[in-house]
């Protein structure tokens, strides 16, 4: 899809149809647009977790109670590695979370030019969240989506609220 029209097109999709799973190859296609994203130095501190059994399922989605969360049929999370990413010299700061954000973002926009529904959340509880999954040490959650088509008649909103440009840009 043309990019304009892609970032303009994508929606974040609160309708899942349990019952039809994404292919193994395009799930691979969006995934891989995470793993090339930029990250600072390069560092890529992340690891990607796809959660598409029924069990592992069940129990990832009890982390956010929405029923249509509990309808998608894979949940993606995204884990980064504090001990693994850049810092800057003189303050430390610490890029993880653009990294994990700027990953993210290319997931969601790999899905929407896929025609698979997602919803970046960061609402979830995380101690449920660690429970299910196995994380490594100094592994923490950043964020997940859910992955999967609507429900038949689901139609997007269309409409994007946002503020003018205006309001958000300064030219010196
Ligand atoms: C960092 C971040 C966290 C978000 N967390 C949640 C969430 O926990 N639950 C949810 O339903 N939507 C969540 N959203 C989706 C936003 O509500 C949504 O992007 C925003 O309202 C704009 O709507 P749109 O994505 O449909 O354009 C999140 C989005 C971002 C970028």
């Amino acid at each position: 899809m043309e990019f304009y029209r892609l970032i303009e097109n994508r929606e974040s999709i609160r309708d899942y149809n349990p019952n039809e799973k994404v292919h193994e190859e395009v799930l691979l296609r969006i995934l891989n647009a995470g793993r090339i994203a930029p990250s600072a130095s390069n560092k890529q501190p992340w690891r990607f977790i796809l959660v598409s059994s029924p069990q592992k399922l069940k129990e990832v989605h009890e982390c956010y109670h929405r029923e249509w969360f509990k309808n998608s049929p894979h949940v993606l999370i995204l884990v980064g590695d504090k001990s693994k990413s850049w810092k800057r010299s003189y303050d430390s700061f610490d890029s993880i979370e653009t990294d994990l954000a700027i990953a993210m973002d290319h997931i969601i926009l790999a899905a929407e030019n896929e025609g698979v529904g997602a919803c970046w959340i960061i609402a979830y509880n995380k101690n449920i969240l660690a429970q299910a999954i196995q994380l490594n040490e100094n592994e923490e959650l950043y964020c997940i989506t859910p992955l999967g088509y609507q429900n038949p008649g689901f139609k997007k909103r269309g409409n994007k609220i946002r503020k003018s440009m205006d309001e958000i840009l300064e030219i010196i």
